[in-house]
């Protein structure tokens, strides 16, 4: 067989391996997508499109009225400036991120993450052939420390990755870090990727400042954003890529030349996604809801250390003082008391850290904690 680039060999599969379906009777604390259905007027909007036969080769950016519903979404919602033309609707929001990734980093290029990071976030640098630096955050805040940062730029820096409200921390970066964090971006000329899937979950007063609608940050931002988490639209594969027009021209013939564009009946749907923030409003409640009975069932556990999650459905729990690491943790987790949880053990930063979703039903979340006080009290 010929040769496969070693960059591409040795791609890790992020939190795959903690994410396959469990044998059964386990409860999964794991999966980062919402217990709730597709909202219909979303679902139905597709059905109706396939009947009509929308099924034919469109425009790769996406249809125009829904490039700018997307568009007026984020002007509206988080004062970013982008015109019609700045929106590329891409097969998830993973994929926007690819594209962020192929435009702001070359092969041999720096690109500057919040540790711990979502894994997928550093393999997407390693595909461009890039250097992943991670910049370990604060504990037990995980909010980043901004001279930490300003010290891990140097000359092959290209770009800083920004993921606010975190997967897997939980934390919201307050405005000034946000401040911060472009200000650092505007001195050394780089770009920013912008990562605010969750930024419609965040549960504290922090208000979300996003990069793009800073003085000096808009034309440096690919900001990323999707339905997958908030219209419980993870299996659809729709992501918005929002950028200064220029490029997202350039990201416009990444993807025609590549997917050439999403689904033509998924389009109709995505708009009507745009334009429907009711349901989403719903599922806040609960979140709220979940995230408090989890929190307080931790609690009653003293052996482990939550930190509050000031957003998306994440909660950092600290094992340490069960005498085990991450990754023993969740493997006895998983074979003793049959509950799947993520270990952080691998991700810098992450060291004694398992992540667990509130994202799961009540019932799962009451069963899965319950199972882990027991078997964590007959050690
Ligand atoms: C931080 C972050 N960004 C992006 C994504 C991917 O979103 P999508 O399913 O739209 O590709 C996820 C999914 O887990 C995520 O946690």
């Amino acid at each position: 067989m010929p040769n496969i680039p070693d960059h591409l060999v040795n791609l890790k599969g992020g939190f795959k391996a903690f994410l396959s379906p469990p044998p059964e009777g386990v409860v999964r604390l794991t999966v980062g997508e919402p217990a709730f259905d597709t909202p219909s007027a979303i679902s139905e909007a597709a059905i109706k499109a396939i009947r009509e036969g929308d099924t034919h080769y469109t425009r790769g950016e996406g249809r125009e009225s829904l490039c700018s519903s997307w568009a007026s979404y984020l002007r509206e919602r988080w004062s970013i400036p982008v015109q019609d033309d700045g929106i590329v609707v891409t097969p998830g929001a993973k994929q926007a991120l690819l594209y962020a990734m192929m435009v702001a980093a070359e092969p041999g290029d720096e690109v500057i993450l919040m540790a711990p990071s979502w894994p997928t976030h550093v393999e997407q640098v390693e595909i461009m052939g890039a250097i992943p630096v991670l910049v370990k955050c604060q504990q037990p805040s995980f909010h980043p420390n901004l001279d930490d940062v300003a010290a891990a730029i140097t000359d092959r820096t290209s770009a800083i990755l920004i993921n606010s409200p975190n997967n897997p921390t939980g934390a919201v970066y307050t405005p000034e870090e946000m401040q911060g964090l472009v200000r650092l971006a505007i001195e050394h000329d780089l770009w920013i990727i912008s990562d605010e899937i969750y930024t419609e979950l965040i549960w504290n007063e922090t208000e979300h400042v996003a990069p793009a609608a800073i003085e000096g940050g808009f034309e440096r931002t690919l900001t990323v954003v999707g339905p997958s988490k908030t219209h419980a639209m993870t299996g659809w594969r729709v992501g918005i890529f929002a950028a200064p027009t220029p490029v997202a021209k350039v990201v416009g013939r990444l993807q025609g030349n590549t997917c050439s564009h999403i689904p033509a009946f998924l389009m109709s749907a995505a708009e009507v996604a745009a334009n429907n923030w009711d349901s989403v409003a719903e599922f806040r409640g609960d979140y709220i809801r979940r995230r408090a009975l989890m929190m307080d069932l931790l609690n009653e556990i003293p052996i482990l250390s939550a930190s509050e999650p000031e957003g998306a459905f994440y909660m950092m729990v600290d094992v340490t003082s069960t005498g085990m690491d991450a990754t023993t943790f969740a493997k006895r987790a998983m074979d003793e008391a049959k509950v799947q949880v993520i270990p952080l053990e691998s991700l810098p930063g992450g060291e004694g850290f398992v992540r667990l979703s509130y994202a799961a039903e009540d019932e799962v979340i009451k069963e899965g904690v319950k199972r882990l006080g027991a078997w964590l009290n007959s050690q």
